[in-house]
């Protein structure tokens, strides 16, 4: 219903212009017969503002993300998007839904830094009647439109299970955990736990490292520090794994040692499947295409689900050219 409001407004506004262009035709120069200017007005009527608020744009995923919406909505002439970067400052990422809702966009998408303190303002500009998409990390509570995401607890349970598998059902893991704010985090971790459930993998280790390299880098070396020997290390995400490695190389340990992430990017995870760095790379794909195509949906009135589960594969050395394996399937 607010959709169809806020598309009569935009005619109706498209309908002013129309009449005012007539008026100035008909006062500056001779008027040109009606029919020659109804063309032009219509193929105009219909365009929509996206509101796209993104948590940072500091790690390599999230400026995928981006491209991908994008790219998605270039095809659509009808569609604009003004993104927002609230560079991983949740105070930022608030105000930027704000903002959004006060310049009336026609439907706001959103990546957020964190569940709780990200949960009101979505609630709110959902209750004022712009539809929400919410992408990756959830919020607490229904009050959006869809959820777009793949499943964490699936990838971290698929991760737990192949970590079990390649270590014989024992060894010293060390899991580096995204921020544990951010439900992908929390998923992660959980699903991780059930996998290796009733196996003898013990986590010697375990750090939030807030999905950031550097902290990763870091909170490895204090793994390293304190124990002398680890098989494996689940970083919740590639640039996590990357940071650990980083730091096993450094200490001249990285061949002891296996290293498992999630994401997957082509220029980043599946590369370092590739050199030989990641032993195993789950894949996390953004979401941004789907974004744009329940967009649309949603701006021509048509019904969406609730929720989107986006498919995951397994990326290994021995599958990477045959394009991975699906997880769950
Ligand atoms: C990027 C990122 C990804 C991760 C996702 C989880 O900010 O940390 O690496 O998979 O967010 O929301």
């Amino acid at each position: 219903m607010n959709i169809m409001k806020r598309l009569g407004t935009k005619q109706w506004g498209w309908i002013g212009l129309a009449a005012g262009l007539v008026l100035l035709v008909e006062c500056g120069q001779q008027a040109e017969p009606p029919s020659r200017l109804e063309p032009a007005v219509q193929p105009a009527a219909v365009k929509w503002t996206i509101g796209m608020s993104q948590c940072n744009l500091g790690e390599p995923w999230r400026v995928q993300m981006n491209a991908d919406i994008k790219k998605a909505a270039e095809a659509h002439p009808e569609l604009t998007v003004i993104f927002k970067d609230a560079q991983n400052d949740t105070l930022k990422q608030r105000a930027h839904i704000e903002e959004f809702v006060s310049a009336g966009v026609d439907l706001i998408i959103v990546s957020p830094k964190e569940a709780a303190p990200l949960t009101p303002p979505i609630a709110k500009a959902y209750q004022a009647g712009i539809p929400v998409i919410v992408l990756d990390r959830r919020v607490l509570g229904d009050q959006y439109t869809c959820f777009i995401g793949a499943d964490n607890k699936l990838i971290g349970e698929a991760a737990g299970r192949w970590i079990a598998e390649t270590l014989g059902g024992r060894g010293n893991v060390v899991e580096l955990k995204g921020l544990m704010t951010s439900t992908p985090g929390q998923d992660r971790n959980s699903g991780f736990r059930k996998g290796i459930e009733g196996t003898d993998i013990e986590i010697i280790f375990e750090a939030d490292m807030k999905w950031l390299e550097p902290d990763a880098r870091k909170e490895m070396e204090s793994a390293l520090g304190r124990f002398d020997h680890i098989d494996l290390v689940y970083a919740h995400n590639d640039p996590g794994a990357h940071g650990a490695y980083l730091a096993a190389k450094a200490a001249g340990r990285e061949k002891e040692m296996k290293f498992v992430g999630i994401d997957a990017l082509p220029h980043e995870g599946l590369a370092y499947v590739k050199q030989g760095i990641l032993d195993a790379c789950f894949e996390y794909p953004t979401g941004g295409r789907e974004g744009i195509d329940i967009a649309l949906k949603i701006l021509q009135g048509e019904e969406v689900p609730r929720e989107v589960t986006l498919r995951s594969r397994v990326f290994t050395p021995e599958n990477i050219e045959q394009g991975g394996e699906w997880i769950g399937e």
